[in-house]
């Protein structure tokens, strides 16, 4: 199959509604969408990343009541917060109505439903009646691509069409909350908005830890977002004695690490801004596990804001086994 990189929205929306597959951008990371209520492009989703299937979907939709269709409850916190923060880099998980297939939710009676705010894909989820199932367009178990570029690089002659909406200009995947039995708002997967930001309008917040093996919803694998090679949080200086400084890649937040060549290095964000981290940190890792490294190593940032989410990110990173 060839695969076209455009930005025909009217050729993405046909392609989506004959069930065939197609990446789009939003401001997290690129998505590989397909109709979320088909169990034949579901599956095909699935193959295409080679995704294990117990792992659900989110679904994306244009505004909140369209989600109507196929969720049976909205509660009020939700509605408040999609007040404030959607189109944005959050997802809701919520009760599913019967109509979406088990395959999109892995079985679950939940299914996690978000608003992406990136004006092609707002336009193109538009022009559609059903909603776009779609993960992060890497395969399974790799770095989540921030441009449209970085999808050809890994799903070239997979899927037909990539629409080409520029890069991702949060970075990282949204954040996933749901309602706990309690009634108290649990965070699920950090990510592009910050607890902080969310604390604002429903100020008790849970969060999850993330790092069971085998959890019930596996998006938390402890590995997850990881390079090729070996990547550590450490000290740069603790690697000078087993590894020659040309074999080491760095990835820091703002400042360069001495005595490690400057080519080998991606600081994030010089004015040390985390959410201009969060936008580099993908492509930063992509760069650096082109073959020429032998240990990517990573400071850790900051434990606030979008900082949490890039130590999530590296930490899932860091737990893959070589
Ligand atoms: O920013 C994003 O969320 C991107 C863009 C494309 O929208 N999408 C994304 O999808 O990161 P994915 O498939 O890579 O991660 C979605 C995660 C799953 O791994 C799973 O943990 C969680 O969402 N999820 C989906 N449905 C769920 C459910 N019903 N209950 C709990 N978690 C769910
Ligand atoms: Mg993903």
């Amino acid at each position: 199959m060839e695969t076209a990189i455009g930005q025909d929205l009217d050729h993405a929306a046909k392609l989506l509604t004959k069930g065939q597959l197609v990446s789009i951008p939003t401001e997290t990371v690129y998505g590989l969408g397909g109709n979320g209520l088909s169990e034949k492009a579901v599956l095909q989703i699935f193959e295409v990343k080679n995704r294990p299937k117990f792992d659900p979907l989110i679904l994306h939709v244009d505004r909140l009541a369209k989600a109507e269709a196929f969720v049976s409850e909205i509660p009020d916190v939700v509605r408040k917060l999609a007040a404030n923060f959607s189109p944005g880099p959050i997802t809701y998980v919520l009760p599913k109505k019967s109509r979406v297939p088990d395959i999109t939710t892995s079985g679950q009676s939940t299914v996690a439903v978000r608003i992406p705010d990136h004006p092609t894909t707002l336009d193109l989820l538009g022009k559609l009646d059903f909603p776009v199932a779609a993960p992060s367009a890497n395969p399974f178990g790799y770095i989540s691509p921030t441009t449209a570029q970085h999808v050809w690089d890994q799903l070239q002659s997979k899927i037909p069409y990539i629409l080409d909406g520029g890069p991702c200009q949060v970075g990282v995947e949204s954040t996933i909350v749901t309602i706990s039995a309690g009634g108290t708002l649990k965070i699920l997967r950090l990510g592009g908005l910050s607890i902080e930001a969310i604390q604002t309008v429903v100020p008790d917040v849970e969060v999850e830890k993330s790092t069971q093996d085998q959890p019930d919803a596996p998006g938390r694998l402890k590995s997850h977002y990881a390079p090729g090679i070996r990547l550590v949080i450490d000290n740069p200086q603790n690697y000078l004695e087993s590894y020659q400084p040309n074999e080491i890649g760095i990835i820091s937040f703002n400042k360069l690490v001495e005595g490690i060549p400057e080519a080998n290095q991606r600081v994030l964000s010089p004015n040390g801004d985390l959410k201009e981290a969060a936008a580099h940190l993908f492509k930063a890792m992509r760069e650096l596990d082109q073959g020429l490294y032998k240990i990517i190593v990573a400071e850790r940032f900051p434990d606030e804001g979008l900082g949490r989410a890039i130590n999530d990110r590296l930490e899932k990173a860091a737990a893959k086994k070589p």
